[in-house]
């Protein structure tokens, strides 16, 4: 069964003519990589935020294991269900890399003790070291940076990895990097890893690929 099924889903900002997104239907599995592609203003950051539930489609419906959404308590099926991951990359800057990735933690009740362990080895996990770990994230490198940012994201139960051009700011080395940590956490962690991108590397790299155009979607 899909993770997220979208059923003729349109989304109009109040007061325009147009819907910025338009009678989309597609699924999404767990264990696999998708890409959205499209120019500027085909509706890409519209599907993001109607997944992670930030808003709700104006007709049809999003379904999740299942379950329409709009049913939900939309701040829990986010906290625990959708993880995010941003081109700015968004760490704390005055928290160290291990505080980045322990403080949402405890915010949802690991205890300390529990916590760093954790992180430590998310963050081992990504490649990054342990003197890195006691570093602020000015101190990194943005390859570095979005790695702690996905382990980071990873501290969560989350299943559902949403990217909004996570290879943004990076060049081709760490772009390269990062779509391989995010390609094995589908197939080898099972996540399901949607990525908003103008990288032709990483849809590329994608399992699927899909086109935005005026608010439909098509594959690529
Ligand atoms: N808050 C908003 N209010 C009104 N229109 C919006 C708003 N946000 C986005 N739009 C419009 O919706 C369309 C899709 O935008 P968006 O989803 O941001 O596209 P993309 O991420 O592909 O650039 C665009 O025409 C944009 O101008
Ligand atoms: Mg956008």
């Amino acid at each position: 069964m899909s993770v997220l099924n979208l059923k003729n889903v349109t989304y109009a900002y109040k007061n325009t003519s147009k819907p910025a997104v338009s009678g989309i239907s597609c699924e999404f599995e767990a264990g696999k990589v998708y890409a959205i592609v499209g120019p500027s203003g085909s509706g890409k950051s519209t599907m993001l935020s109607m997944l992670a539930g930030l808003d709700l489609p104006t007709e049809g419906e999003i379904d999740f294991d299942g379950e329409n959404i709009a049913g939900l308590d939309l701040d829990r099926y986010r906290r625990e269900n959708i993880s995010m991951i941003f081109q700015a990359f968004h760490l704390f800057p005055l928290l160290t890399v291990m505080e980045n990735v322990c403080f949402p933690m405890e915010l949802c009740g690991v205890h300390p003790k529990d916590a760093r362990p954790r992180a430590e080895a998310l963050l081992e996990g990504v490649g990054i070291t342990k003197e890195q770990m006691g570093r602020f994230p000015s101190k990194l490198s943005g390859g570095e940076r979005q790695r702690v940012a996905i382990a980071r994201s990873l501290a969560s139960s989350a299943r559902v990895i949403l990217a909004d051009e996570p290879t943004g700011n990076l060049d081709s080395a760490n772009t390269q990097n990062i779509i391989e940590i995010l390609v094995s956490l589908a197939h080898e962690k099972g996540y399901c890893v949607i990525i908003v991108t103008h990288d032709s590397e990483v849809a590329d790299a994608a399992d699927f690929a899909f086109r935005m155009r005026d608010g439909s979607i098509s594959p690529c």
